[in-house]
This record gives C-alpha cells, sequence and structure tokens, in this order.
C-alpha cells in the first residue's frame, strides 16, 4: 500500500554488495555440461558468475555486503537495530544466517533474523523492515540479500547449473527527514498453487537428507523453466505497474528500472509491456548470473555507485521466485 500520513517516512541511507573472487565462465562450464556459450548467451544473457570457496559461506558474503553498506551510510554495526537476511542457501538451517551476521559487525543490539521468499526476499524484508521503521519500532535496519547458491546447484544438471551464481547485496533503511528520498509504494505477491515449478525438493521435512538417498542430488534446484519465464514476465510488469500508480507516478517519471537478475529476455519482455526506454534498465546478470535473494540488492548497489540514478530520482525495483513469490517498490531517492 502507499504511505498513509501518519507512517514515518523510510529511505535508503547507504547499499553495499559483494561477490566472491572466484569467476566461472560460460567456458568453464563447457568442461561440467553439454552446453556452449553461444546457447548460454542467446537465452539468458550470463557470460559469467561468482562461485564462493568452499570455507566461504552466506554469512561472509552478507557480512561483506553489509560492512560497504553500513561505510557508505557512514554508520557502525552498533548503530543497527534491526538485521534481516533474505536467503533461501542459508549458513546452517539454525540459527539463521542473520544470527551469524549480527556477530560478525558486532551489532550487539540488533534483534536478526532471516526470511526465504527466494529471488524476492530482499524486497519482502525490505516492506517489512520500512514497517518495522516507520511504526516507530527501530531506527536503523540493515537489509541483506545472501546466497551461496553454488551450494545448492546439481552440477550435472545443464538445464539449471548455467542460470545461477553467488554474492550478496545490502541496504541500510533510515527514518527520511524532510526533503529526503523516500520509499513509496510496494507490492508483494504469492502464489502457492505453483510451489512446484521451481523448488529444492530435498533437505526439508518433505525428503530429509538420509544415508540412502545422499547420492540423489535432492537438495539441488530444479525448475520448470519454460512455465517460470512466462509467469516472471506477467507478474513484474503487473507489479511494475501497480507500484508506478500507487506513488503517483507515470512509467515516463522513472529514471531507472532495477530488475531481478535472472535472464535477459525476461528484462526484456518486460521492458517492452511497460513501454520503458532500455536504456533506464539496469542489468548486470552477464557478470554474476541469478543470485537469487542477493540479484537485486546488487544491482541497486551497482545501480547506485555507477550513477544510474541520482538525489531526488524515482526508481523502481522488481522481483520474482520461487513460491511462487513477486514483488516490487517504487522509491524517490
Ligand atoms: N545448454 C545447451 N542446451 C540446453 C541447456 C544448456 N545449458 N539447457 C537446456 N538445453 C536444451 C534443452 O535440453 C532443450 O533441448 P531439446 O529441445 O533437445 O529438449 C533446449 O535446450 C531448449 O530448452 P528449453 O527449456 O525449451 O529452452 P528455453 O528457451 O525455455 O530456455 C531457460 C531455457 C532456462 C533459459 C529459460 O526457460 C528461462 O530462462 N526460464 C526462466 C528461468 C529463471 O529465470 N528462473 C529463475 C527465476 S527466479
Amino acid at each position: 500500500m502507499s504511505q498513509s500520513s501518519s507512517e514515518i517516512p523510510v529511505k535508503i541511507a547507504g547499499t553495499g554488495s559483494y561477490v566472491p573472487e572466484t569467476i566461472m565462465t560460460n567456458a568453464d562450464l563447457e568442461k561440467l555440461v553439454d552446453t556452449n556459450d553461444e546457447w548460454i548467451v542467446s537465452r539468458t544473457g550470463i557470460k559469467e558468475r561468482r562461485i564462493a570457496a568452499k570455507d566461504e559461506f552466506t554469512s561472509h558474503l552478507a557480512t561483506k555486503a553489509a560492512q560497504n553498506a553500513l561505510k557508505q551510510a557512514k554508520l557502525s554495526g552498533s548503530d543497527i537495530e534491526l538485521i534481516i537476511v533474505a536467503t533461501i542457501t542459508p549458513d546452517t538451517l539454525t540459527p539463521a544466517t542473520a544470527c551469524y551476521v549480527q556477530h560478525n559487525l558486532g551489532a550487539t543490539g540488533a534483534v536478526a533474523f532471516d526470511i526465504s521468499a527466494a529471488c524476492s526476499g530482499f524486497l519482502y524484508a525490505l516492506k517489512l523492515a520500512k514497517r518495522m521503521i516507520s511504526d516507530g519500532a527501530y531506527k536503523n535496519a540493515l537489509i541483506i540479500g545472501a546466497e551461496k547458491l553454488s551450494s545448492f546447484v546439481n552440477w550435472e544438471d545443464r538445464n539449471t547449473c548455467v542460470l545461477f551464481g553467488d554474492g550478496a547485496g545490502a541496504a541500510i533503511l533510515t527514518k527520511s527527514e524532510e526533503g529526503e528520498g523516500a520509499i513509496l509504494s510496494t507490492e508483494m505477491g504469492t502464489d502457492g498453487a505453483q510451489t512446484s515449478i521451481l523448488n529444492i525438493p530435498g533437505g526439508g521435512t518433505a525428503c530429509p537428507t538420509t544415508s540412502a538417498n545422499v547420492g540423489e542430488n535432492l537438495a539441488a534446484l530444479t525448475m520448470q523453466g519454460r512455465e517460470v519465464f512466462k509467469q516472471a514476465v506477467t507478474a513484474m510488469r503487473n507489479a511494475s505497474e501497480t507500484v508506478i500508480a500507487r506513488a503517483g507516478l507515470t512509467t515516463e517519471d522513472i529514471a531507472c528500472v532495477i530488475p531481478h537478475q535472472a535472464n535477459l529476455r525476461i528484462i526484456d519482455a518486460i521492458v517492452n509491456r511497460l513501454d520503458i526506454s532500455r536504456e533506464k534498465v539496469f542489468v548486470n546478470l552477464d557478470k554474476y548470473g541469478n543470485t537469487s535473494a542477493a540479484a537485486v540488492a546488487i544491482a541497486l548497489d551497482e545501480a547506485h555507485r555507477s550513477g544510474a540514478f541520482k538525489q531526488g530520482d524515482h526508481i523502481v525495483l522488481v522481483v520474482f521466485g520461487a513460491g511462487l513469490t513477486w514483488a516490487a517498490t517504487a522509491i524517490r531517492w
């Protein structure tokens, strides 16, 4: 919903991101599965992705992204009262990855927890943190999208392993003062009737990993690519239009659209349907592939740091993922 007049307005005071050093190119994938650079680039736009080291966990990626966001916001861990990590690839099933991050940052006063909404998680976290600040309960919040998807990919399945990568992005949310930017409107949606078209079937209570099934690669992503593609285009287009209208804007007012970074053809289809100029749409999936909850967060940070939008500009973030889940938000920077 759009902001009611009694709510405290909330802005993004800093962004940060971090990707692991190791680059896996399409040529590297050609050595693992029956694929080639031409197929991957023409179907997805992805040229390379980052792969975390064995001893580099989701919380490590998240912590580094958070440190970069804190630096930009000129805050330290002790200033943070709320940490939400959006991830589907936690360090451990419990405790939450956010607890490790809290400790790493020395954010001893912060309440910290994870949310699981796949590629939509960062915008779900943004909505939640915004609400917790706007009702006066918290001052400075840290939201992070972080994933080590390389641990949950079947490296023998060419249908999926070429698509994903590791990384993290973060943002600091805080009260907006008179004349500053603000999060204007948000839309979120879920369709639980379609859990099966994009999921990790094993490792949970429905199919625990046992000594009998450990070799079956059940704790790996599976996907009906074409179906996901269609749904993603429709949901992201509708959510974008909704938040733009709710904020009292038109597409002409938008300086930059930052979509979920899954597939260039999905992004192009949305751009066509939204009737927005392609130059206004930020894309970095060629470098990182799909990093799920981290994707839009890394893209926001890179767009911000590269000057793709400036203070006072209106931007739209829009995402889609397993669940199915989707979300969009319109922000005056
Ligand atoms: N390299 C070479 N060939 C491949 C391949 C690969 N990495 N992956 C699949 N193929 C083959 C298939 O086996 C199939 O071969 P066949 O016709 O002999 O059976 C052929 O390519 C076409 O497969 P299809 O699935 O129809 O391709 P597509 O045009 O739908 O593209 C995706 C596949 C996955 C790129 C596309 O569906 C997609 O991007 N979907 C959305 C994925 C996504 O974004 N998921 C995350 C959302 S959060």
